[in-house]
């Protein structure tokens, strides 16, 4: 079997048994706060705030696997028979284990490994309420003889400004300083910064022991002008460490702790601490308390309880296993990922500062949090809606550390248009599901600063919610091209397809629809009939004008070129029909009966494969200006007909508004990235989430997956699984209970926590059919439709027949 590893779904991870997996398989431990990410061998790439701007380890991600990345262990072990040094993450000493065990856990990673007479369990994680990386280290003898072991740790830090580090090696050396604390207790502080930080943001290694000896020098600790290597220290054949700090050159903080003699069957345990704080005083009762043993296990506790009612929001029993795993484990840890991330720190996403937190990219994240974290991604939002422009458009991505914006990679492009056409409108998607969520609809008075480059923050203009919403749509539709549909701008969501200015997009025009069907349900609750009709007019105009220009036959097209041209069309060789052309006018509205049908089985007859449903074909071949990103890939690869699987799930959606739960279940299946686990030949990428992109049929890598976490693929599917498959939606007035299921389904259930209530659902399906309630009833009493009102607090049960 082409494996590497196994679901564990009763502890909710994944447990990786083979180190060498394809590439680096990775997880994320604590927040964009203070946290980052871990691969499978230890690596760890950790910040603060922003991974541009304060970064604090080094993990370069394009090193090979076998490499030292930012972070390690050694482990020096003595018996009768020798001394060995081993690292239990198998890199960076590529020493052979007996057995070994990645437990990638919900923000946390647990190795579990044997090797040498000894058992490593090493958990790694960062406490929900500190900002600290925290290394729970428990080794025990299974010898069977007395054992003694040095543990030894070691971090490689990284400038702050993450882009100079690689840039300049003359001014960043220069200003790179380790400095060591030693107590009167044996217990040592290793304290980094670069010099201009000295006083504002210092990184700090230490442990909760007393410490033998340490190395705050690279040269000194790898030994022989770094002729010794991270897979032989040199420094590791001395009995104690060099004592180096580090007054300029490559900073690290390795630490010589010795347990001493472990009997047969001893265990014992040590923590390290990777922190940044003001100064190392300011850290001292952080660093204090996590000396202590039990302060750590109460945080570990402290996350485990998260994270249950974290997944406890919304749980599923369906008959099919692999959808339960993931819509109630993977999936919701997927969105809090791509929540707190954006497409900014990723191995993929290398967060060097070329993007940041994106507009269009967060609004979709926050859907996929909102029934479990409503406040947060109302916080989020608003910071999102402080970089809205007052034209209505928005600026394309913000960094979180100085909340200054940009346009993204239009900025590059002189001759191009400074926005993009979509990235505004889904903010009304994101307020909307908040409202909905939680029917605070208080939010749209709240007022928040309009974006400007020059002006601070406190002379902007300012704008209630409500107004960055209503401008968002106004903007849209005062920016048409010569169809009257909305101009394109540098791009819309599909990045890659940058068209000379004066090109219409129909994408746009259907997230428009769809943005004002969303926000057209809280203007009527709210008794604005003024924004109402405003809203239905704006809706019946671009309905007719998509309906007038943009139907091809069998499809819809995707963009008009400025010169009228068709792209998506059958005139067409080269992407002659797109995905996202044919699910959005669903979503919207504006494509119904035989069209919508016709454009749904065109999808599925040219664009859908084992793997998932292509975005466009046949791609393009060959580089052309006038279709700019698209054509610099292979056919195959990405956007350029590869199976970028954000746009899988709203195929999925608008099956089930076709009401065909068959289809929309067989795409929801076959991008689950668990049926790759034996695959891995082909999958490669991690099995316990989402990639963005696998490459599609008319590549000879095809099925490869690339580009795993941060991708909307998460909200995105987790929304179709649960607002649309299982059916149950949240909506101002209340729970809908819709699904559309596969016919052979007998029933489902779901528990649902909804603004204050728990509501048990039981769905029966005696009939075979795919979709329409026929008996609904709320705690015994039927009621007509689809819509269960707003409830006390309490327990609600819900039965539903279709
Ligand atoms: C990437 C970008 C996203 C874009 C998508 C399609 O995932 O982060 O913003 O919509 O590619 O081009």
């Amino acid at each position: 079997m082409d494996n590497y590893g196994y679901f564990d779904d009763k502890n909710k991870e994944y447990v990786v048994t083979d180190p060498k997996t394809p590439i680096k398989w990775t997880n994320y431990v604590g927040t964009l706060n203070f946290g980052g990410l871990m691969d499978c061998t230890g690596g760890a790439l950790i910040c603060k705030q922003d991974p541009a701007l304060n970064r604090m380890t080094k993990y370069i991600a394009q090193m090979p696997q076998s490499d030292f990345k930012g972070s390690t262990i050694y482990l020096r072990v003595k018996s009768a028979a020798g001394t060995t040094v081993f690292s239990p993450f198998l890199t960076p000493t590529l020493k052979p284990l007996d057995s070994f065990e990645c437990r990638v856990g919900l923000s946390y990673s647990r190795w579990v490994v044997e090797a040498y007479g000894i058992r490593a369990k090493i958990t790694a994680f960062v406490p929900q309420s500190a900002e600290v990386l925290l290394q729970d280290i428990q080794i025990t003898n299974i010898s069977g003889e007395p054992l003694s072991v040095d543990v030894i740790p070691v971090y490689e830090f990284s400038h702050f400004d993450a882009l100079k580090q690689l840039v300049n090696a003359d001014w960043v050396p220069q200003t790179m300083t380790v400095k060591a604390h030693k107590e009167t207790t044996g217990h040592v502080i290793l304290e980094q910064y670069a010099f201009m930080k000295r006083d504002v943001a210092v990184n700090y290694v230490t442990c909760d022991r007393a410490v033998d000896s340490f190395d705050g020098d690279r040269r000194q600790f790898l030994g022989d002008n770094e002729f010794g290597s991270w897979a032989n220290p040199l420094s590791l054949a001395n009995e104690h460490l060099s004592n180096s700090e580090c007054d300029r050159g490559d900073n690290i903080a390795a630490l010589m702790i010795k347990l001493g003699n472990l009997q047969a069957n001893e265990t014992q345990r040590t923590i390290t601490q990777l922190g940044q704080s003001t100064t190392v005083t300011s850290a001292r009762p952080s660093i204090d308390k996590y000396r202590d043993h039990k302060a750590v296990d109460a945080a570990l506790t402290e996350l485990a309880d998260f994270w249950s009612n974290y997944l406890e929001t919304m749980v599923v029993d369906t008959p099919d296993e692999a959808m339960n795993s993931m819509l109630n484990i993977h999936n919701p840890r997927q969105c809090h990922t791509t929540k707190n991330w954006s497409r900014y720190l990723s191995l993929y996403q290398l967060g060097y500062g070329a993007r940041g937190i994106g507009f269009r990219d967060s609004s979709q994240d926050l859907i996929g949090v909102m029934s479990h974290m409503p406040e947060e991604a109302r916080e989020f939002l608003e910071r999102l809606l402080s970089v809205q422009n007052p034209d209505g458009s928005a600026m394309h991505q913000y960094f979180p550390l100085t909340m200054e914006a940009n346009e993204g990679d239009s900025r590059e492009e002189e001759h191009m248009p400074k926005y993009y056409g979509d990235d505004h409108l889904w903010a009304v998607l994101a307020c909307a599901q908040y409202i909905k969520e939680t029917g605070n609809v208080d939010f749209l008075d709240k007022e928040i600063p309009f974006y400007s480059k020059t002006l601070p923050p406190k002379e902007r203009e300012l704008g209630t919610v409500y107004e960055h919403l209503k401008r968002a749509l106004a903007f849209t539709f005062n920016n048409v091209g010569q169809h009257k549909l909305p101009l394109l701008g540098f791009a819309d969501w599909n990045d890659t397809v940058n068209l000379p200015a004066g090109a219409e997009s129909l994408f746009v025009a259907n997230l428009f629809g769809t943005a004002i069907k969303e926000l057209v349900n809280i203007t009527e609750f709210i008794n604005d009939n003024a924004t109402t009709d405003l809203l239905n007019h704006y809706h019946q105009t671009m309905k007719q004008r998509v309906n007038d220009t943009a139907w091809d036959g069998d499809w819809w097209v995707r963009y008009y070129t400025a010169e009228g041209e068709p792209i998506g069309s059958h005139k067409n060789t080269y992407g002659s029909i797109y995905t996202n052309g044919q699910s959005w006018p669903v979503m919207s509205g504006f494509s119904e009966g035989e069209r919508r049908t016709q454009s749904l089985q065109s999808v599925y007859d040219k664009l859908n494969t084992q793997y998932g449903i292509k975005l466009s074909g046949p791609g393009y071949n060959g580089y052309d200006d006038n279709l700019g990103g698209v054509s610099t890939y292979p056919p195959g690869a990405k956007e350029n007909g590869g199976i970028f699987l954000h746009s899988n799930p709203w195929v999925m959606i608008a099956e089930t508004i076709e009401g065909n739960g068959d289809r929309a279940f067989e795409y929801y299946n076959q991008i689950n990235p668990a049926f790759h686990n034996d695959n891995m030949k082909v999958f490669e990428s991690e099995p316990y989430c989402y990639p963005q992109n696998i490459l599609g049929d008319e590549h000879k890598q095809f099925g490869m997956g690339r580009n795993a976490w941060l991708s909307g693929t998460a909200s995105w599917t987790y929304v179709a699984g649960t607002q649309y498959i299982l059916g149950i939606r949240p909506t101002i007035n209340g729970l809908i209970v819709d699904p559309c299921i596969p016919k052979d389904w007998p029933s489902f259930s779901v528990t649902r926590k909804f603004r204050g209530a728990t509501y048990e659902i039981h769905v029966k399906n005696p009939n075979k059919r795919n979709k329409g309630v026929t008996v609904l009833s709320l705690n015994g009493e039927r009621i007509e439709g689809t819509l269960i009102p707003i409830q006390p607090s309490g327990t609600h049960t819900i039965t539903v027949t279709l």
